[in-house]
């Protein structure tokens, strides 16, 4: 995944392409590439690392259509041979997303007679279109698209036909003067033009010199509307947003949904983590866990301790890294370390002391092909996608939904959950971004609870059990971007010393959502309450006691008791975004502090 151009004109399509993929580079990416049809044959060019070293290979390259692609690794290494296009005979494509049944295709194709040189998805949609292919690329492409499950945007070259598709992932056509385009992202193309056609799911385009035309699966036309940007390049590259954070907390549907795409069999009650060399019975040996991080991930890690030990009955310690490394062992323990970055210096120095005394590492990463991924012996990526803002926010919701899909898999391994529970759990995993998307529909009463926390020197975010890591993340968001001191505490906690703090100067928020230490949580509630503190509440939408004892309730959807942390992080992290932004706070660049600590 990362970002795709296509164009077809009468300008040379090389500069275009280059200069399209050079204006989503702030996004992030491992790998470039391009593909152009010269009037007699295809010509690809791709290179591993930064555009401009793919520009300094490129010849003079003739032709007035072509597609091209930033690669950020989810389906093997960041290298030139993953790298986009991929082809197969004269066809070319470029993809973001993931094609979950791709094992399948690639078996079936290769007994076909196709063979595969990379490790992608992506180069099975091309051998599948090629294979659908006779004289009509749109056929081609409605065929390949039946067959497979996952999500996608593509463009894809055959001679001097353009098409592309999507699903589940974004893609923008856009109308030029002299040539047309394709866009997974406003900023791509905005140099050339702003009458923009935004593409629906299952919609097919068809880009030629004189114009567009849009299809659904079945090849029926669809009408479109041309939509007129009036964004600036700043805004355009933020989707619109103020800031990368905004962007990043809306895109949380998405990047959650990849995180689980494929690997949830809920029918069944199985979970698939490709490629994870633990194996069943390595599993069934595991009697300790440590887990090992910094800052969010660290809350992520925390979060693990309460879901491996209540789904898979395993005994869990959870270490932060730069103290680890110094005072702590794990002897016998499976070790995970998780790091979105995977380059957290305390993290992989941490890791290595673990693996020094012989325990096996396990790394939850986003960033493909990072220290700590290279260095674990095992990986399990949370294809979050690249996060700018130096705050995590889309990061850790695919941490947790990673590390819920390792307890559950871990407990079914372990007979500590049965398969009834396993099914109930997996749907209503599935359920979680569309619940994710109904907290950001519903902003109202998190941006007026932000306007009191804004005024405040102090803030308190409390939680028991599953909420208290959530209560320790709400915290760290809100000290990181708006310089407020904000503290998490485990509620039950507060009567043994914080409790002194509490004034009616210091808002709490209290994640009291439906579990088993709800009636706790009231309890504690009432002792805040009885020192005049502001207090929020984060409940389910159904709660109707808990607004008898806080001063604002923040409702949310409610899903199984032990996924509801997933959905209060919204609104924690939605919190935090509008304190800071009532405050006027650098809130995608905090001061002091910096996306990835590669120091010690
Ligand atoms: C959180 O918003 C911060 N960016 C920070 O705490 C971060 O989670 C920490 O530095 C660890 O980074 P990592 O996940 O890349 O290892």
């Amino acid at each position: 995944m990362c970002g795709i151009v296509g164009y077809n004109g009468r300008a040379q399509a090389a500069s275009i392409l280059i200069d399209s993929l050079k204006r989503l580079e702030y996004r992030g990416y491992d790998s470039a590439g391009i593909a152009v049809f010269n009037e007699k044959t295809l010509e690809v060019f791709k290179e591993k690392g930064r555009i401009v070293d793919l520009e300094k290979t490129l010849p003079a390259v003739s032709g007035t259509i072509g597609i091209g692609h930033t690669r950020w690794a989810t389906h093997g290494k960041p290298n030139k041979i993953n790298a986009h296009p991929h082809t197969s005979g004269n066809i070319a494509v470029v993809h973001n997303g993931i094609i979950e049944n791709y094992q399948e295709l690639r078996d079936r194709l290769t007994a076909s007679g196709y063979t595969f040189v990379s490790e992608t998805d992506t180069e099975a949609l091309a051998h599948l279109i090629n294979h659908y292919y006779k004289d009509n690329l749109i056929d081609a492409v409605a065929s390949a698209l039946k067959d497979i499950r996952g999500s996608y945007a593509i463009a894809v070259l055959c001679g001097s036909e353009l098409v592309a598709a999507r699903k589940d992932s974004p893609l923008v056509a856009g109308i030029g003067d002299g040539g047309n385009f394709i866009a997974s992202d406003i900023p791509a193309i905005l140099k050339y033009t702003r009458r923009m056609i935004f593409l629906d799911d299952l919609e097919i385009a068809s880009v030629t010199p004189d114009g567009i035309s849009f299809y659904d699966v079945n090849k029926k036309p669809v009408e479109k509307t041309v939509k007129t940007i009036e964004w600036d390049m700043a805004a355009a590259e933020k989707s619109g947003y103020e800031h990368f954070m905004l962007k990043e907390i809306h895109e949380q549907p998405r990047s959650l949904h990849e995180t689980l795409a494929g690997r949830i069999m809920e029918l069944e009650g199985t979970i698939n983590f490709e490629g994870l060399g633990l194996s069943e019975s390595n599993i069934s040996d595991i009697s300790r866990i440590c887990i090992i991080a910094c800052g969010t991930s660290f809350n992520a890690g925390l979060l693990g301790k309460y879901l491996f030990e209540y789904l898979a009955k395993i005994h869990v310690d959870v270490e932060i890294a730069s103290e680890f490394r110094y005072a702590h062992s794990a002897p016998g323990s499976l070790v995970i370390g998780i790091s979105q970055s995977g380059e957290t210096a305390d993290t992989l120095a941490a890791l290595r002391v673990a693996k020094s005394t012989g325990c096996r590492t396990l790394a939850i990463a986003n960033i493909m092909g990072s220290t700590i991924t290279r260095e674990s012996d095992d990986v399990i990526y949370i294809r979050s996608g690249p996060e700018i803002g130096v705050a995590a926010t889309k990061t850790f919701t695919s941490q947790l939904g990673v590390i819920y899909l390792l307890a559950l898999y871990f407990g079914k391994i372990k007979w500590t959950i049965n398969s009834d529970q396993m099914k109930r759990m997996l749907t209503a995993m599935k359920q979680l971004p569309s619940k994710i998307t109904r907290i950001l529909d519903n902003k109202e009463m998190i941006k007026k609870c932000a306007e009191l926390i804004a005024s405040s020197n102090d803030a308190y975010f409390v939680g028991r059990t599953f909420n208290y890591p959530i209560a320790l993340e709400g915290a760290l968001k809100l000290k990181e971007i708006s310089y407020i001191h904000a503290e998490g505490y485990a509620a039950g906690e507060l009567k043994h010393g914080p409790l002194a703090l509490i004034t009616k100067n210091t808002p709490v928020i209290a994640i009291a959502t439906k579990g088993q230490t709800y009636d706790k949580m009231l309890n504690n509630i009432k002792e805040i309450k009885a020192r005049e503190a502001h207090v929020i509440a984060i409940a389910n939408e159904n709660d109707s006691e808990i607004e008898k004892y806080v001063d604002d309730v923040i409702r949310i959807p409610s899903t199984e008791d032990i996924l509801m942390p997933l959905l209060s992080t919204v609104v924690v992290q939605l919190l935090s975004y509008y304190v800071a932004k009532t405050r006027n706070c650098s809130i995608d660049q905090p001061r002091n502090l910096a996306k990835s600590v590669t120091v010690e």
